[in-house]
């Protein structure tokens, strides 16, 4: 474990448990990849250099340099000197050139690991930094790439910082956080792409020559792609194979792409989307990148997804409620949609609590005049039609029921019907001239500048400090277009996705900071913005406005691919369904939203005896369970995607005592088969009861013969199984087979 230097060979190794990362000094000038796998000890790799001549420009030759620097497995590619694949660096001088190469000056090895200034990025004690100092000596450009590792985990996180050391200014035109370059193995890459009420769906094809892009320009993650690229081994599955996986901690416009070459090199490159971006960087400045989380596993993809899980709850979220209980809340959007009032709300939280609910959450229309989606955004102030005593007596008539209350806003907003806006016409994004174009009736507030950061900021406090309120949702239903922003020159311009994005996290920071016990879920207009980035902020992230069990089984599959289940905000709906109809039972509803944060977005009052006293159940079981989902191990069973008949998980205890296994069948098939489910991640010897019940299972048993599942009657049937191991005699530890 830990970072190494071998002198004699100019290699560096970053070892973690099960991996190891290679790097070396080539021609004591390039800094070149030379693996990234399995963890090996073997410190003379020299071998691993590339056979190839050097360029001769370099070495007092005449042979050309093109040949070389084109295959070159680059740790950090510069465009403009022979290197024609997708870069990492693209850098204009003063003079309009655009050519950088860079040379490797030094390393340093430090404990710990540095912040990433402005940025979201994940933190611990127990870590070890690299950072190696690369430099363009004719623009006088150093660049510090950054490795560190934690002594629990088999992730590697990189980041870059560009300095410029010379006596002009700058231009980053491209300025990526990571390049792998490797050798091809015939990979698969599988990306997460799709659209509202329809996030984050695993797509798997060849990597093939040429590039292979995912990105955004909305000046957000989006709903479209998402920052994630994994490259599987042909063949791979959850249990076996080679896989990579990398992910960037950003919110805003990003890239990752494959790009494999005529020499059949494979290039993965991931960080801020150059189009659009531009950063200008005087003498004396520095620019960051975000950081971009890579993780390799030589067993399938199980561990892939189980080293993300753990790097982000144990080094990315900071929220107290990570491991915490966290309140079991319903939702009124699609129970009311805009028209509702403190009556209806106390109705709702009455029949709510007496299901054993604890939490109301009033959804958009409270504030302004809005009574539909088309005013009000920026004026956060209660309507006093619908709520006469304003949000403090909501909040006390709440408590009264036993109830806490939640508030939704969508500060980054702005109704051009507001008086915010007619106050501040120019605090909206735009270009000037250029109508503004509209989406969901509103504009976007430019986050880049003080005050409009300071107002919101301001109007929030305002609120929190105005009553009780427990939990914010913080939506955001627009992208950005017509870029520009009355506070930045010109010259300036090109950075201003980038600088929305650290104005965002800058007025989290503030308020997390602020108000520690606030519980704050993002919201995108369902799942546009779920990313490492804002998990630095908050627990949990809505997933999706699709509550479908069945459609919601492709989306909470693509996001637990990368993400704790404790981050997935789930709630139970109604059926049908309001996003496609679907008409499925109750409990199905309820095991899907137990994968999440676990709440309901319906009117409770409507709901029959029978199903409220349902829904005390399911609720009694989640408060019981939730610590597994919350700090267990995820095993992706079987997928309904690929066997288009039943979908399970199981998520095992970290001390392996106990298990929970969720089964959803959503196609019965007559003369229904009998299912084997192989398990995983359990005490080979020990005993396990399914709770409720007197079977006993080993653990033995369980993974290799499997659970036998008798198939359900229906479809989008499901069932959600407790599994506890069983004491020994004396009451400690495990009872173990004979
Ligand atoms: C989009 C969110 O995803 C929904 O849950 C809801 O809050 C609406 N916005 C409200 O406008």
């Amino acid at each position: 474990m830990g970072i190494v230097y071998h002198e004699g060979s100019k290699i560096f190794q970053i070892h973690t448990k099960n991996t190891t990362y290679m790097m070396g000094v080539y021609a004591g000038i390039h800094l070149q990849h030379l693996y990234y796998g399995k963890n090996l000890t073997d410190p003379d790799c020299a071998y691993l250099f590339p056979q190839q001549e050097t360029p001769g420009a370099l070495h007092g030759m005449k042979r050309g340099g093109v040949d070389f620097f084109g295959t070159m497995p680059f740790e950090y590619p510069a465009f403009g000197t022979g290197d024609f694949r997708g870069t990492a660096l693209t850098v204009r001088s003063i003079g309009g050139h655009r050519a950088c190469s860079l040379a490797y000056e030094g390393y340093r090895i430090m404990e710990g690991k540095p912040e990433l200034p402005g940025l979201p990025a994940t933190f611990g004690d127990k870590a070890q930094t690299l950072e190696l100092c690369l430099r363009d000596a004719v623009l006088g450009l150093k660049v510090l790439l950054r490795y560190s590792v934690f002594d629990d985990s088999d992730a590697i996180l990189r980041s870059t910082t560009v300095v410029n050391e010379g006596p002009e200014r700058v231009y980053l035109e491209t300025a990526l956080s990571a390049c792998i370059d490797m050798p091809n193995e015939d990979y698969d890459v599988t990306t997460l792409h799709g659209t509202w009420a329809r996030e984050r769906n695993m797509q798997k094809r060849p990597v093939t020559h040429g590039k292979l892009t995912v990105d955004s320009v909305a000046g957000r993650t989006g709903h479209e792609n998402h920052p994630f690229m994994m490259l599987t081994s042909p063949g791979a599955t959850q249990k076996q194979g080679d896989v990579y996986g990398i992910n960037l901690v950003y919110s805003g416009n990003f890239l990752a792409r494959t790009e494999l070459d005529h020499l059949e090199n494979l290039r993965l490159t991931i960080g801020v989307n150059p189009e659009g971006f531009e950063w200008p960087l005087d003498p004396g400045e520095r620019f960051d990148t975000p950081e971009a989380v890579l993780v390799y596993s030589s067993e399938g993809i199980g561990p892939m997804t189980r080293t993300f899980h753990d790097l982000y709850r144990n080094h990315l979220i900071r929220s107290p409620y990570l491991y915490r209980e966290r309140p079991i809340l319903i939702n009124n959007w699609e129970a009311t949609y805009f028209d509702f009032n403190e009556e209806k709300l106390v109705d709702i939280a009455r029949e709510a609590k007496a299901a054993g609910i604890e939490m109301l959450v009033m959804d958009d229309g409270w504030f302004g005049h809005r009574n539909n989606d088309e005013s009000s955004l920026g004026d956060w102030f209660a309507n006093p039609e619908k709520l006469p005593g304003g949000l403090s007596r909501l909040a006390e008539r709440l408590r009264e029921e036993g109830m806490q209350l939640g508030i939704w806003l969508e500060p980054e907003m702005v109704s051009p019907d507001s008086e915010l806006y007619r106050a501040h016409p120019d605090w909206a994004i735009q270009v000037p001239g250029r109508e503004i174009t509209m989406s969901r009736h509103q504009y976007v507030l430019d986050l880049t500048r003080q005050e409009v950061r300071d107002y919101i900021f301001d109007s929030i406090a305002a609120i929190l400090q105005s009553a009780k309120i427990s939990y914010i949702k913080w939506d955001m239903n627009r992208s950005l277009t017509d870029i520009g922003s009355a506070d930045l020159d010109p010259e300036h311009m090109g950075q201003f996705y980038h600088r929305y994005v650290l104005g965002l996290y800058s007025l989290q920071e503030r308020l997390v900071r602020q108000f520690p016990e606030l519980l704050l879920e993002n919201c995108t207009g369902g799942g546009g913005r779920f990313d490492p980035g804002m998990l630095y902020y908050s627990p949990q992230i809505w997933t999706s406005d699709n509550m479908d069990p069945i459609q919601r089984l492709l989306i909470q599959e693509g996001t637990a691919l990368v993400y704790p289940l404790s981050t997935m905000g789930a709630h139970v709906c109604v059926a049908k369904n309001h996003c496609n109809g679907r008409v499925t039972p109750l409990h199905t509803r309820a095991h899907v939203a137990m994968a999440g944060t676990f709440g309901y977005e319906l009117d409770i009052t409507k709901m029959s005896p029978e199903e409220r006293a349902q829904c005390a159940q399911f609720n009694a079981k989640h408060h019981q369970y939730s610590h597994i989902n919350r700090e267990g191990d995820y095993y992706r069973i079987a997928s309904a995607r690929e066997n288009g008949v039943y979908d399970c998980w199981q998520v095992v205890g970290k001390d392996r005592k106990e298990f929970l296994l969720t089964y959803v069948q959503v196609r019965y098939e007559s003369r229904p088969r009998r299912l084997q489910l192989r398990l995983e991640g359990l005490e080979a010897k020990a005993l396990y009861r399914l709770s409720g019940t007197e079977q006993v299972y080993s653990g033995d048993a369980l993974m290799k013969a499997g659970y036998p599942m008798n198939m359900l009657w229906g479809d989008n049937n499901s069932v959600l199984l407790h599994f506890e191991m069983l004491p020994n005699e004396t009451g400690k530890g495990s009872k173990i087979c004979k």
